[in-house]
């Protein structure tokens, strides 16, 4: 069982990572293999809608994205992790995720999601909406914890005083594994949920 944890911070070191590092602990201790991609370091273009991904089933541009879909295909969990900036998710991670979610045709049902996010002091639940709605529109059950998963500090660092954001991150991550491991059992005993052909219908026809 894996977990991959996406730093979207160009911080490695910064509270988003305190963050994940917390999660980190407790899925080690729950025997949960993991596995960090720090992306907000580096030079992520947005989407450019080519839609050659249809085709190809991978993103035109080579870099973090196509490293990332096989590793994304093979995990059981993803955690999401961002800085708040301007009450948003980083633009880079954004552009992440876009590119992944969008050129991946991997089944995702099924694998759990988690967004977590760090700020100074606010904007932490806009972000945690954002990110969230990659899972949703994914059929990818949504783990939470006991708060809208958030940690506050304004330096790298600073989040280490943050108790109660470091216990949400604890939290979560127990949660999440126990999600994991009863998904594991239920697609051993009944399968996963029967889908029906998408409809699609931009709304006019
Ligand atoms: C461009 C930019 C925008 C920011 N916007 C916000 C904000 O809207 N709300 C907030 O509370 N903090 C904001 N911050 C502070 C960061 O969210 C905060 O320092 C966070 O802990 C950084 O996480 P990191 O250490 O993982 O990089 C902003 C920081 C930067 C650089």
């Amino acid at each position: 069982m894996k977990v991959l944890l996406i730093n979207g911070s160009p911080n490695a070191k910064g509270n988003t990572a305190l963050a994940l590092g917390e999660m980190e602990a407790v899925f080690h201790a729950e025997g949960i293999e993991t596995e960090r991609i720090h992306v907000g370091n580096k030079a992520v273009r947005g989407c450019i809608g080519c839609r050659k991904c249809r085709q190809t089933g991978k993103c035109v541009f080579e870099d973090i994205v196509n490293e990332t879909a096989p590793k994304f295909a093979a995990c059981d969990g993803i955690v999401v992790g961002s800085p708040v900036y301007y009450a948003s998710a980083n633009a880079t991670l954004v552009a992440f995720l876009t590119r992944l979610f969008y050129s991946t045709s991997c089944d995702k049902t099924m694998k759990v999601g988690a967004a977590v996010a760090a700020a100074r002091r606010g904007g932490l639940t806009a972000t945690y909406d954002e990110l969230n709605k990659f899972f949703a529109i994914s059929g990818m059950p949504i783990a939470s914890g006991q708060y809208w998963n958030g940690i506050h500090g304004a330096a790298p660092g600073e989040a280490e005083q943050d108790a109660e954001g470091k216990q949400q991150m604890r939290t979560l991550a127990r949660n999440m594994s126990f999600l994991m491991k009863s998904i594991q059992l239920g697609k051993e005993r009944y399968g996963i949920p029967e889908r029906e052909k998408p409809t699609f219908t931009n709304f006019v026809r």
